[in-house]
C-alpha cells in the first residue's frame, strides 16, 4: 500500500442525512468517490433518488431514501433497507438540519422544539439507529455536522445554536464512549457555506450577503459544500483512526 492509499474505504458503507442537497449532498459525492457505497437520506426523497442516480450513472453504488430524521421508526426502517442493499453501516454523516431566525422574546416553545427535534434529536436517532452495526465490526466513524455558531453565539437563532450545541456535546460524549470500540466520533461546524440553506438564510436576512462575508473571511472567499465534504470524507477515513472528540472547524479562518 503506498502512503498516498486510503487503506480500507472501498465496500465500507456510508449513510448522510440531509443528502439531498448541500453539504450531505456533497459529502456523499466525496465518500462515493472513495469508495463507499452511499445512502442518501432525506426528507426530500425525490431529490435524494434523484441524487443518488446520478451518481450510479456515474458508476458508483448509491441509494436514495426518503426519511424524516425526526421520526424514529422511519429512521430505522430506512436503515434496514441500506443494510438490505449494501450490508451493515460502517460511516454515518448527519447533515440534514433546519436553521431559524426570530428574537429570543419572540421564539416559541414550538419554534424551540422543532429546532432540537430535528437538528439534536434527529442526529440522536441517525446515529444511535446505525451503531449497532459499527459495534458489531469493531469499526465505525461518526461525523456530525454542527455550527460554527455554537461555537461564537449568533443573535436570533438561540434555538439553532443551542440545537447545534447539542450536537456538539453529544459528539464528545459518543467519543469518550464509543471510541474503546473502534468507533470514532467528531464534529465539523461549518461557518456559513454555501448552499440552499446559506441562499435561503440571505433572502430572508438571516444571513448577510456572501460576497460581503468573503471578504471579512481570512481566506476571502466563501466557503463551499466541498470544503466540508472533503473534511468529512478525511473524518470518515482509516488515516483519521487517531482523531476522536474533535470539532473540526471549516471556517476559512474565521467563524461567525
Ligand atoms: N450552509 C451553512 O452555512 C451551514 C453552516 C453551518 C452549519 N450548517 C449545517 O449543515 C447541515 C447541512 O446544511 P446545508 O447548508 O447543506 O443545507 P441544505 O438545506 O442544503 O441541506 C439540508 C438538508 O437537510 C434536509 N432535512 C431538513 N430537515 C430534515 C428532516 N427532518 N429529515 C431529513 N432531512 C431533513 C433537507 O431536506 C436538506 O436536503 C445542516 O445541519 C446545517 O445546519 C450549514
Amino acid at each position: 500500500m503506498s502512503a498516498g492509499a486510503d487503506n480500507g474505504s472501498t465496500d465500507r458503507v456510508a449513510v448522510i442525512t440531509g443528502g439531498a442537497s448541500g453539504i450531505g449532498l456533497a459529502t456523499a459525492e466525496h465518500l462515493a468517490a472513495s469508495g463507499h457505497r452511499v445512502a442518501l437520506l432525506d426528507q426530500q426523497g425525490d431529490l435524494a433518488e434523484k441524487s443518488a442516480k446520478e451518481l450510479r450513472n456515474s458508476g458508483y453504488a448509491a441509494l436514495g431514501g426518503q426519511v424524516d430524521v425526526t421520526d424514529r421508526d422511519a429512521v430505522d426502517a430506512a436503515l434496514t433497507k441500506v443494510r438490505t442493499e449494501f450490508g451493515p453501516i460502517d460511516v454515518i454523516v448527519t447533515s440534514a438540519g433546519i436553521d431559524g431566525d426570530v428574537p429570543f422574546v419572540d421564539l416559541t416553545l414550538e419554534a424551540w422544539n422543532r429546532l432540537i427535534e430535528v437538528n439534536l434529536t434527529g442526529t440522536f436517532n441517525a446515529v444511535q439507529a446505525a451503531v449497532p452495526d459499527m459495534i458489531e465490526k469493531g469499526w465505525g466513524r461518526i461525523i456530525t455536522i454542527s455550527s460554527s455558531s455554537a461555537q461564537s453565539g449568533a443573535p436570533n437563532r438561540a434555538h439553532y445554536v443551542a440545537s447545534k450545541g447539542g450536537v456538539i456535546a453529544l459528539t464528545k460524549a459518543l467519543a469518550f464512549e464509543l471510541s474503546p470500540l473502534g468507533i470514532t466520533a467528531n464534529t465539523i461546524p461549518p461557518s456559513i457555506i454555501d448552499t440552499p440553506m446559506a441562499q435561503n438564510g440571505v433572502k430572508t436576512g438571516v444571513v448577510p450577503d456572501l460576497d460581503a462575508l468573503a471578504t471579512m473571511t481570512p481566506v476571502r472567499r466563501t466557503g463551499t459544500p466541498d470544503d466540508v465534504a472533503s473534511a468529512a470524507a478525511f473524518l470518515a477515513s482509516d488515516k483519521a483512526g487517531f482523531i476522536t472528540g474533535q470539532i473540526i472547524g471549516v471556517n476559512g479562518g474565521w467563524y461567525l
